[in-house]
């Protein structure tokens, strides 16, 4: 029998959340791994002393299984690369890498993989799931009803269905639209092994995202997403999915800068186009900034706890009951 994305990364509930850039930060995946599930930081672009603040807290968070997420295309193979090594270092064996789509150089994988630690990757085809399931990394099938940036053309339960086929004993994992328990049971009748959350957890009280966003995701349908290329200042040529805004309606517009924000204790300003999210360091017109969200935000219905999530999906989902107790 092949293993349960808990049985895999030592968690007691398959479930993951997903590494959110500016939205995940070690008090969200910290969170939803002392609540039994795999969280995630995001690491997006940051590197040196401010990616060695955010795994120190990390570290300090939980002494559960928790995740790095890195986006190989935004930082390119030599930023990559430094990111891959400073994860390594600076953090306990427990801490797992997650990247959002494959990099250019399979070598990275091996280096993973090679130092002991559990790969987790985002794909949104076929021949990237057979190739990154080929290194040993949990793969992570996403779909087009997801929020944030898209990595195919394929629905959801399509794509695990497909790569269920190729890959028989590999671990998968869903992603995309997943706000319900019923939900879920979907993906896993289509053949996945556990899920990931992203949009879910936008709304948790521990999710840096701006209150304005959360408020808008927990209000919205999926039917006032839309899928578009607007918000590609920092992040071009890849299409996102985001709650529809004045910005996605009306593309043409002047490319001034619309607010500010800190990360991690340093100021930037905020381009109207920026694909940054707004949190809860930003401050401006957060109404025309990428709000990122799945079809998923039609099941969610207000601000929660983290670990509220993760028990509201627990019990359709392979569980490893020893790992809770150990
Ligand atoms: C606000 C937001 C930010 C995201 N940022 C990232 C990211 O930095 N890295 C990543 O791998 N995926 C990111 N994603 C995409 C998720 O990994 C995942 O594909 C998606 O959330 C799944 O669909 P759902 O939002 O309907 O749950 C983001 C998603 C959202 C909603």
């Amino acid at each position: 029998m092949r293993p349960s994305a808990a049985e895999v990364l030592g968690v007691p509930v398959s479930l993951l959340q997903s590494g959110m850039g500016g939205v995940a930060g070690a008090e969200l995946a910290c969170a939803v791994s002392n609540a039994g599930a795999a969280g995630c930081v995001g690491g997006y672009k940051l590197s040196g002393e401010a990616l060695s603040a955010i795994l120190g807290r990390l570290a300090a968070g939980t002494d559960r299984p928790v995740g790095v997420n890195l986006i190989p295309e935004v930082v390119g193979p030599e930023l990559l690369g430094r990111q891959v090594r400073q994860v390594l270092d600076e953090t306990p064996d427990h801490v797992y890498l997650s990247l959002f789509g494959v990099p250019d150089d399979d070598a990275v994988l091996e280096r993973i993989t090679g130092a002991g630690r559990h790969l987790v990757v985002q794909v949104g085809t076929p021949e990237d799931g057979e190739r990154v399931a080929g290194h040993g990394a949990v793969v992570v099938a996403q779909g087009t009803e997801a929020g944030g940036h898209l990595l195919g053309t394929s629905t959801r339960d399509e794509l695990v269905g497909v790569l269920r086929a190729r890959l028989p004993g590999s671990c998968l994992v869903a992603a995309g639209g997943i706000g319900s328990p019923d939900a879920a049971r979907r993906a896993l009748a289509a053949g996945a092994d556990g899920v990931l959350l992203g949009t879910a957890f936008v709304v948790a009280h521990e999710s840096r995202a701006h209150a304005r966003f959360k408020s808008a995701v927990a209000g919205g349908k999926g039917s006032e997403t839309v899928i578009t290329d607007v918000y590609e200042i920092g992040w071009p040529g890849r299409r996102h999915r985001v709650l529809a805004t004045s910005v996605t309606e009306t593309p043409a517009q002047a490319k001034k800068f619309i607010g500010r924000t800190v990360v991690e204790g340093k100021p930037y300003l905020v381009p109207r186009f920026s694909a940054a999210v707004p949190t809860e360091a930003t401050t401006g017109r957060i109404e025309e900034m990428a709000m990122y969200c799945g079809l998923s935000c039609s099941d969610i219905s207000g601000e929660t706890s983290a670990a509220d999530v993760v028990a509201a999906f627990a019990h359709v989902l392979p569980t490893v009951p020893s790992v809770e107790n150990s």
